[in-house]
C-alpha cells in the first residue's frame, strides 16, 4: 500500500476522532494504540502511517453505537469507508472485534490492531498500580506477571493479547515493545 492511499492526513484522523470521542480517556487508549501500531508496522516492515491510522482510528464508533459490541468495529469501518479511508485499513479494524466482525483473524494487520490495542489496557492497569503512576517506571517483566493474574484488569482479554504469537513475537518482546511505545508518548497519554 502507498503512502498517498491511506485516504486521510494523521492531523485530520485526529480531529475526526476528536468530533467522534468526548471520552479522554477513550483518546489516550487510541493515542496509546497509535504509536504502538506504529512501532509493529515498523518491526515488520509494514506501512507505519497506514498502521498507525488504524491504531489511531479502531474505536471511533464506541460513542455512537453506545458501545455495543455486537456492532462495534463494523460502524467505524462504514463511517471511514464513506469518507474514502482506503479498505486495508477499514477491514482491520473491523477484524479487531470478531464478536462483530463474525470472521477470525488470520492477517498479520488484523491481528496485531487487536493484540496491540489490548495490551494497551493491561499497560494502563499496571502503571497504575506503581507507586509513582508513572509509565516509565514500569518494567516489562510487570506486565507480563500480570497476564497470569486473572482477577487483575479482568476486563482484558489475555487470549487476544496471546495472538501477538501468532505472527511470532514472542509475549516478553511483545510487552516490551509495546511498553517502549507507549512511554515515547507519556504525557499525551497521562502516564
Ligand atoms: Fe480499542
Amino acid at each position: 500500500m502507498e503512502k498517498n492511499d491511506i485516504g486521510i492526513t494523521r492531523e485530520n484522523a485526529l480531529k475526526l476522532l476528536k468530533q467522534y470521542i468526548k471520552n479522554e480517556n477513550t483518546i489516550r487508549h487510541c493515542l496509546a494504540t497509535e504509536v504502538v501500531m506504529r512501532e509493529l508496522a515498523s518491526k515488520f516492515e509494514e506501512d507505519v502511517d497506514a498502521w498507525g491510522i488504524a491504531g489511531l482510528l479502531h474505536d471511533l464508533d464506541l460513542e455512537v453505537i453506545n458501545n455495543d459490541l455486537k456492532v462495534h468495529g463494523i460502524k467505524t469501518e462504514k463511517i471511514l469507508n464513506d469518507l474514502g479511508i482506503n479498505p486495508i485499513i477499514t477491514r482491520s479494524i473491523r477484524m479487531h472485534n470478531e464478536e462483530a466482525s463474525k470472521e477470525k483473524r488470520t492477517d498479520r494487520f488484523h491481528i496485531a490492531l487487536a493484540a496491540g490495542e489490548t495490551i494497551t489496557g493491561l499497560i494502563v492497569a499496571t502503571t497504575l498500580v506503581y507507586p509513582d503512576k508513572k509509565i516509565k517506571s514500569v518494567k516489562s517483566k510487570s506486565i507480563v506477571k500480570r497476564m497470569k493474574e486473572k482477577a487483575f484488569a479482568a476486563s482484558v482479554n489475555r487470549e487476544i493479547i496471546r495472538e501477538c504469537e501468532k505472527i511470532d513475537i514472542p509475549l516478553n518482546e511483545f510487552a516490551k515493545l509495546s511498553l517502549d511505545a507507549m512511554c515515547t508518548i507519556d504525557n499525551e497519554i497521562g502516564l
